[in-house]
């Protein structure tokens, strides 16, 4: 079953624990996290503190977007009762096995990131090891931009080397999914896809998600 993990970039951060209520109520599967830190990506976001602060607000598991350089100084600190997978980005790992490990050593399910224009080729040696692939369809850092389309190939490509290697890690797309492409990015392979500025621009954002939900779970 497909699933929709909504990003609370795009909600209104001074009511986070309702917005994420809302998302639970309207039938969403995750709750999409970003943590940016102004060097990996030229935003800074939401962290640890605020992160915690909603743990136990919410039955939702938290899928947990790790934009930050060295994130393996930090991992620790994104561990809640509702984490389930934190992904880090290849491009700010310079021992990406290393910290997969240690992700996973922490008792969640570990994802790695690619940036549209980090090669498939990269994850060669890594997938067996993975929870989760997350292929960004914006260069990451700010919610509401366009979908590169050229994803939708990387997407089917990366499906077609999952079932080759009979591997079961998650396929997750994020970045510029609307109505009007969602169905696309799940027929080409994803599993998992992360909304953000389309949910929350929406002059009724549960009304939206129960949209997606009816898209995505077919
Ligand atoms: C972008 C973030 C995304 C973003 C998606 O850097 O990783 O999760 O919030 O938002 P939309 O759906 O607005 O592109
Ligand atoms: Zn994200």
């Amino acid at each position: 079953m497909n699933m929709l993990s909504p990003s609370i970039l795009s909600a209104d951060f001074s009511k986070l624990a309702e917005e994420i209520q809302m998302l639970e109520k309207a039938g969403a599967d995750y709750i999409h996290i970003d943590v940016m830190d102004g060097h990996f990506v030229p935003n800074i976001t939401i962290g640890p503190v605020v992160l915690k602060s909603l743990a136990g607000k919410t039955k939702l598991p938290f899928d947990v977007h790790l934009m930050i350089e060295n994130p393996e100084r930090y991992l620790q600190d994104f561990i809640t009762d509702n984490t389930e997978f934190i992904t880090v980005h290849m491009e700010a790992c310079i021992h990406a096995h290393r910290v997969i490990q240690q992700i996973k050593g922490l008792g969640v399910k570990a994802g790695l990131s690619l940036n549209p224009a980090t090669p498939l080729n990269t994850l060669e040696s890594i997938l067996e090891e993975l929870d989760l692939v997350l292929l960004m369809s914006v260069n990451p850092g700010f919610g509401g931009q366009n979908f590169i389309d050229t994803t939708i190939e990387k997407i089917k490509k990366l499906d077609e080397i999952r079932k080759e290697k009979n591997l079961q890690f998650k396929i997750e797309i994020d970045g510029g999914i609307n109505l009007e492409n969602v169905e696309k990015i799940l027929s080409a392979g994803a599993d998992m896809v992360v909304v953000g500025a389309a949910i929350f621009a929406a002059k009724d954002p549960f009304e939206e998600t129960k949209k997606f939900i009816s898209l995505i779970k077919v």
